[in-house]
């Protein structure tokens, strides 16, 4: 049998499509940043990358031959778009996503109706087609690497129809704890959890994810495949040449302009309730209002992506963000000085370019698999910037006694933390941010994708 040796399977590929005004579908930059890691780990290896096409454009742009990437072997897995959105939507994005983030308002919701079974078969039929799709393309006994919670069924569906090759899934979540778990729907949470425990070897970011699975699985008596952790981590010589980019100089150009001589504090995050926007603009208020020398003294730079907008709890947080980014405006800012600047554009450039230029770069997730952003902002950050980083971030695990910590759920630690990080004197910042780099340099994309291809072998 020919094929590949090496296939990656994930929902989000390396590139999207948007239609422009005459319905040609253009490049867009890919949201997420497990999609843009993936893609820097994967350059070179000639592997086979399977992903679904999101939207219509994203099909229009297969159809035109322009999913390509050198270097790679891109395969478009194409659902029916109806059957693709209630999997995207409702089984991986407003049940799985909340579940491992722990993040039902359990009063309502899931609500596991009806509607969430038809739900759960659309997810089963695109877990099916990307499956079909890899074992078309995989050769005798290769290695396949099955990415995150859009796509859990797909190890258990290959046991059965390629039981020659060697599955690995992964996790860019957090993994739901037990008693967490037992609020999924509970035949979907039984298959989902059986599936997983197919592959060959399952990992995560950390440690405390992978414990998380093991006690779901023991919950449900479910005999465990080796689990192992796996932390991702960026490629500096591809962020060193993004911020070289006339288009970053340019937007580090604006932001220096914008901020002037003030001290600034940026986060960049997806709008969404994972990241805790909300409390960290509480946190700022009361910094504000505790320590008031900061008044006029510091800027909150708040880039922030939207994704995910069919979602209601995704639409309700981010007007709920930019209320409360007004309020304090409103409180504080005075003729000269806006103390917030919420921007919501859909600009990497800008956000990179923010990433150089910040004294304290707030990361206060709820709960997270990762946190990439922890790791990119100190690899190019020019002022030895502090990181004020959530204990709960799986990247704390690493970097965690080089930042300083927060308490995410915890308003007043948090406005503590942010002012004795602005305090910081010259000699701790810059002992700090040579430590958090040279933890940050210890591992690159190109490890983590070793490790997953030595667990599948072994
Ligand atoms: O940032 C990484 C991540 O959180 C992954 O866990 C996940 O696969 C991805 O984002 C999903 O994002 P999107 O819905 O934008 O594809």
């Amino acid at each position: 049998m020919g094929g590949a040796d090496l296939v990656i399977a994930s929902n989000r590929g390396p590139l999207s499509f948007r239609m422009d005004g005459t319905g040609t579908p253009v490049a867009a930059d890919t949201a997420g940043g497990l999609a843009g890691a993936l893609d820097s780990a994967l350059r070179g290896t000639e592997a086979t990358w399977v992903a679904a096409a999101m939207s219509e454009a994203d099909r229009a742009a297969a159809d035109a031959g322009l999913m390509t990437r050198p270097g790679l072997r891109l395969v478009t897995v194409r659902p029916d778009l109806v059957t693709y959105r209630m999997a995207y939507d409702v089984v991986s994005n407003a049940t799985l996503w909340f579940c491992h983030h722990h993040l039902f308002d359990l009063s309502r919701r899931p609500r596991a109706g009806r509607g969430f079974a038809e739900a759960f078969d659309a997810y089963r039929a695109v877990n099916d087609q990307f499956a079909r799709a890899v074992a078309d393309t995989a050769a005798e006994g290769a290695t396949v690497l099955v990415q995150d919670y859009h796509l859990c069924l797909v190890p258990g569906m290959l046991a059965v129809s390629r039981p020659d090759l060697r599955t690995v899934h992964f996790s860019h979540t957090p993994f739901a704890d037990p008693n967490m778990w037992r609020v999924m729907p509970s035949a979907a949470g039984h298959e989902l959890l059986e599936a997983m425990a197919r592959s060959t070897a399952c990992g995560f970011h950390t440690a405390r994810w992978a414990a998380g699975f093991l006690g779901c699985l023991e919950d449900h008596a479910i005999a465990a495949p080796p689990t192992f952790a796996a932390p991702l981590g960026p490629d500096p010589a591809q962020l060193e040449a993004r911020v070289a980019s006339p288009g970053c100089r340019a937007a580090r150009a604006r932001i220096d302009e914008l901020v002037g001589e003030r001290s600034l504090v940026v986060r960049v995050d997806r709008i969404e309730p994972s990241k805790n926007l909300l409390r960290g603009f509480w946190a700022f208020d009361e910094l504000l209002e505790t320590e008031p020398h900061w008044r006029g003294r510091v800027v909150l730079l708040a880039l922030g992506y939207a994704s995910r907008e069919t979602l209601a709890e995704y639409l309700a947080y981010g007007t709920e963000v930019e209320h409360t980014v007004a309020r304090v405006n409103e409180r504080w800012g005075t003729d000269d000085w806006q103390p917030v600047i919420l921007d919501v554009a859909d600009d990497s450039d800008r956000s990179f370019a923010a990433l150089t230029r910040y004294d304290v770069l707030l990361v206060n997730p709820l709960r997270d698999g990762l946190n990439l952003v922890a790791k990119e902002g100190p690899l190019v950050n020019e002022r030895d910037g502090v990181v004020v980083l959530s204990r709960e971030a799986g990247a704390f695990e690493e970097l965690g006694e080089a930042t300083v910590a927060v308490n995410p759920y915890d308003v007043a630690d948090t406005a503590a933390q942010l002012g004795r990080a602005l305090a910081l004197d010259r000699t701790e910042r810059t002992r700090l941010a040579g430590e958090l780099r040279a933890r940050v340099e210890k591992r690159g994309a190109g490890d983590w994708l070793k490790d997953l291809v030595a667990a599948a072998r072994s």
